[in-house]
């Protein structure tokens, strides 16, 4: 394979999905949906991409880095959008791959067959990849009179009603010749419906010159463009369905795969059990034969081989679990290391502490970690037995061994081996219960 660069497309204002961020910046299971095809190319080729973004895409330029990008000043078409990519691409006479931002789906197979029928037979000057949706809705239309000979792509906006009534879609992709793309973009003009500068234009353009255009049909499921929010969201299922497959492939099972939603960088173990309802934000490690419990949120976190988790159970970012730990219900986990076989089995909230080996938290244990202004360290050590409903104010640390009784609010450091109590003496009062009894019913009689 000859040398390939890609230049993406992502300058558009992306109005349809009315938001105050770039298009390319919403999230597609977990990441922004540029990111996505950023990997997706780094895979084919080893040229850093080019991204053309507009004025205001600093925050653009920060997620693509280190890809070079580009700034068209003023949207006028994404064939106008590829002009600005032209002094990058100058002396690369390779294959130009040009990508949209928001058609994050598409495979590293489907961009390979491309580049392959572009350097194939005929040496067409582009290729386009095309598709054929249950619903064409208003994408640009392929004209074309062979199997693979390409003659046009007229847009919605310029289609007559016979061109539209075609279910052959332009998917926005392309691989142009880069020996010829400056001339074949700097012929386009903006005499259309919408004024603008379309890309799709190159196809006449380099059919005028006796050039070969072909095309390749691709699977609508990785060709969706995102245009809205309706979209983003069958984007999501797309993806999230392909991560699900291939969790069950590895060797995960799923009870209710539907119902489990992953990140693109989830990463589970051999014979790992998720029951329905958990989702796994991005930065999650599962070790092997770990069981998450329904109804768990796991994000930035890494649960150790053979662990339990949930049901209704919270990791947060930082959340360090080692081997056969136990986290039950409604415990909240947060920037702790918690080592091998330790429990925390109900009602706790567990934030920047490091818990020793087999040490048993009890029910209703909170560390006070923050005063409302800084953050503090819990220390907990191996084998120590934290009795229910203990507040332990950091900083502080609890010895090897110790126990704390029931109850207590533990401010200060509590030695290897000790039991630390901290409550109000019990008051008893015999027989006092029913001569209350007895006094609130005479009253009220
Ligand atoms: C485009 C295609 C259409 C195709 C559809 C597939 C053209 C003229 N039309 O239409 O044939 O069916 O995609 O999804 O190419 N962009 C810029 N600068 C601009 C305009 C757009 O960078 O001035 C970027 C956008 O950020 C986006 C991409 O180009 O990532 C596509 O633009 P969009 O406006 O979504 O084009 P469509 O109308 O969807
Ligand atoms: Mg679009």
């Amino acid at each position: 394979m000859t040398a390939v660069k890609s230049v993406i497309l992502a300058a558009g204002m992306g109005s349809r999905m009315k938001s105050k961020k770039p298009k390319v910046l919403h999230a597609l299971g977990g990441q922004p949906m540029i990111s996505h095809l950023m990997g997706t190319v780094s895979k084919i080729s080893a040229e850093t991409p080019i991204v053309v973004i507009s004025p205001d895409m600093a925050d653009v330029a920060k997620v693509v880095a280190p890809a070079k990008t580009v700034v068209q000043p003023t949207a006028e078409g994404t064939g106008h959008a590829v002009s600005f990519a032209l002094d990058e691409l100058d002396g690369f006479a390779g294959t130009v791959l040009i990508l949209y931002g928001d058609t994050p789906l598409i495979s590293e197979e489907t961009l390979t067959q491309m580049i392959n029928v572009r350097e194939g037979a005929d040496n067409p000057a582009v290729v386009v990849l095309g598709f054929e949706p249950e619903d064409p809705l208003e994408y640009g239309r392929l004209v074309s009179s062979s199997d693979d000979e390409l003659d046009a792509i007229v847009e919605f906006a310029d289609a007559s009603e016979q061109v539209r009534k075609s279910r052959l879609c332009n998917s926005g992709v392309m691989a142009i010749d880069g020996a010829v793309i400056r001339e074949l973009i700097e012929a386009i003009g903006n005499d259309n419906a919408k004024g603008e500068y379309y890309l799709t234009d190159v196809v006449e353009i380099a059919r005028k010159a006796d050039r070969t255009c072909k095309f390749v049909i691709g699977d609508e499921l990785e060709l969706l463009g995102v245009n809205s929010r309706v979209q983003l969201a069958e984007a999501e299922k797309i993806i999230q369905r392909i991560w699900r497959l291939a969790a069950m492939d590895s060797g995960v099972t799923l009870i209710d795969p539907d119902t489990v939603f992953f990140s693109y960088d989830t990463e589970l173990g051999q014979d790992v059990l998720v029951e329905p309802n958990v989702f796994f934000g991005p930065g999650v490690k599962v070790g092997a034969e770990a069981r998450i419990k329904a109804n768990s949120h796991l994000e930035g976190c890494h649960v150790g081989s053979g662990s339990q988790i949930g049901p209704f159970a919270r990791l947060r970012p930082g959340a360090n679990l080692g081997t056969d730990v136990k986290i039950g219900n409604f415990v909240e986990v947060k920037k702790s290391d918690l080592a091998e076989g330790v429990k925390v089995s109900h009602l706790s909230y567990i934030g920047d502490a490091t818990i020793g080996s087999e040490a048993n938290i009890g029910a209703g244990t909170i560390t006070c970690n923050y005063d409302g202004y800084d953050k503090y360290q819990t220390t907990i050590g191996a084998g120590a037995f934290i009795g229910s409903n203990t507040a332990l104010v950091a900083p502080v640390s609890v010895g090897k061994g110790a126990i704390v009784g029931a109850g207590s609010t533990v401010t200060k450091t509590v030695e290897d081996d000790a039991l630390i109590v901290e409550r109000a003496n019990e008051v008893q009062k015999p027989g006092w219960a029913s001569r209350f009894r007895a006094l609130k019913a005479r009253l009220k009689s």
